[in-house]
């Protein structure tokens, strides 16, 4: 680039990044009316079915609630009875100050919070309790728990006001690894430290001899100004990636035991909030070859061994790797950016430099394949496309770095309707700079193309996809959870600048409403 250009391209940088960081600001300050009063996101009455093939909805005329005698409440699609045991847990929100410290808010007063772990197969049952001074919610990542149970804020219950409590239930029904987290003011409520793992174990119990969760979230204690921000949002458009810090479990560094001959899961759940970039975790195992077992929980079928490669880990997205202690005594899992290693076993791990060069691990040809209905080359009943973008402008009276889906920005964004039963193809086009790690909540998405190269290998079953700049991904699902469903970015700041979408099945009302006049902001 010449140095005219390069002046230009950071001129009109400085630009973008004084609107962002204003819109920042701004919302942060929690001045003014920020968001509209009063919204309703049911289905009922306002949407019929969509015909095979079909795009995107058009706009409900009316988000008004309104429920005809034909419709469903959200408060009805709870858990079906089950015989499975049943495993109950208490969480408390609480707030916990140390000296020197932000304030943070816990669930029962750690950061992250309790790992709950249960078997394939139970009945799970947890009470939330709210001691902080704000309403909040818990949502289940990764589980298709029934539409009463997914914990977001306005769609499937009010937010649990200070003092009240809420009960969730849901079967722990494929083993694997997932996490929960607040989805009331996500935004905010996330990163002050209220989220942890929750980790469903095989009832055929599995042989490794450790089994370890590494859970990677930003440096409350470094967290960011708007100013650092705006620094790190011009490297980057220069193509240095510049993340957050992380800690891993709570730390800079993480220690854990295995003798030498073990084998050991590790799994890492990214529950990082994200940059403005949303740059992902980027992490290398070391010291020894490795498998990756599993995305978002799901096995990958017959993984193979691995040297020398970077994981690339969207917010909100899992990796389950199986690792064998060699005679050296020690392997890690180091972070790619920083160097910062959790280390498993005893001895020296040297780390390379420049990690962040090594080629990333590609999840279009791990594992091999086996015959799955959601194929590429599979026909659907309705195919979507959503194009992810993202602007400068005015939402709720504010500037800020708008992000949309197919052009519109939650609660605005368009909706997209499936009907119980039906096989659903989604394009995701990322017509952004940015990273996308796309969630859907109540189901699984099979990876069916990146970037239109088709999936090779075992079948990639995430509820997080991670579309890259500019890139796309191919997914598919089957429409089997009725209810009312967010689909959103879990980069935190994206989904707060409205990249949210309702992915709804016909006829369902709920009683609960978006909006200051209820207090329920989802993200
Ligand atoms: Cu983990 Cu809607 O989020
Ligand atoms: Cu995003």
């Amino acid at each position: 680039m010449s140095k005219a250009v390069k002046i230009a391209c950071v001129l009109v940088l400085v630009v973008i990044c004084i609107i962002v960081t204003a819109g920042f600001v701004i919302r942060s300050g929690k001045k003014g009316n920020p968001s509209p009063e009063s919204i309703n996101m049911g289905s009922a009455g306002s949407m019929g079915p969509m015909p095979p093939g079909a795009h995107t909805s058009e706009q409900p005329e009316s988000k008004e609630a309104k429920s005809p005698a034909n419709t469903v409440s959200v408060d009805d699609l709870g858990l079906a009875p089950s015989n499975g045991p049943v495993k109950s847990f208490a969480i408390t929100a609480e707030v916990m100050k140390k000296a020197g410290q932000s304030e943070l808010w816990t669930y029962n007063g750690t950061v992250p919070g309790p790992e709950i772990r249960v078997t394939e197969g139970d009945h799970v049952h947890v009470t939330l309790i709210n001691h902080l001074p704000v309403p909040t919610s818990i949502h289940w990542h990764g589980i298709a728990v029934p539409n009463r149970s997914d914990g977001v804020a306005g769609l499937t219950q009010d937010a649990v006001k200070p003092g009240q409590s809420y009960t969730y239930d849901f079967i722990a029904a494929e083993p694997g690894t997932y996490w929960y987290h607040s989805h009331t003011n996500t935004f905010e409520q996330e990163p002050r430290g209220l989220f942890a793992a929750l980790i469903i174990e095989p009832r055929n119990r599995s042989h490794y001899d450790h089994d370890y969760t590494l859970v990677y979230f930003d440096d409350y204690n470094k967290s960011q100004t708007a100013g650092q921000i705006v620094w790190q949002r011009i490297q980057q458009s220069f193509g240095r990636e510049v993340p957050p810090p992380v800690m891993v479990n709570g730390k800079e560094e993480e220690e854990l035991e295995a003798a030498r001959g073990q084998t050991v899961r590790v799994r890492i759940i990214n529950a990082s909030a994200g940059d403005m970039q949303g740059t992902p975790l980027r992490i290398v195992p070391l010291g020894a070859p490795f498998q990756v077992v599993a995305l978002d929980g799901h096995d990958i079928h017959k993984p193979q061994t691995l040297s020398s490669e970077v994981l690339s880990i969207g917010q909100g997205q899992r990796y389950d790797l199986v690792i064998t202690v060699p005679s050296s005594g020690i392997v890690g899992v180091v972070n790619a950016f920083s160097g910062q290693a959790a280390s498993i076993g005893q001895g020296n791990l040297s780390i390379p430099k420049n990690l962040n060069d090594l080629p990333t691990f590609d999840l279009t040809s791990s594992g091999v394949p086996v015959l799955s209905a959601l194929a590429p080359d599979a026909r659907f009943d309705a195919n979507y496309t959503v194009t992810l973008g993202s602007k400068p402008g005015f939402r709720f009276g504010q500037i800020e770095l708008i992000h949309t889906m197919n052009g519109g920005a939650f609660p605005d964004s368009p909706t997209l309707v499936v009907e119980k039963g039906q096989m659903v193809h989604v394009r995701l086009e990322n017509k952004s700079a940015e990273y996308h790690p796309i969630h859907l909540h109540g189901h699984v998405l099979t990876v069916l193309r990146v970037n239109d190269r088709p999936v090779t290998g075992s079948p990639v079953r995430q509820d997080t996809v991670l579309v890259y700049p500019h890139q796309t991904a191919d997914v598919a699902f089957v429409a089997d959870n009725p209810g009312l469903w967010m689909m959103h970015c879990h980069v935190l700041i994206h989904a707060n600048f409205g990249m949210d979408m309702m992915v709804v099945y016909p006829n369902i009302s709920t009683p609960y409403t978006i909006g200051t006049k209820s207090g329920n902001f989802p993200d």
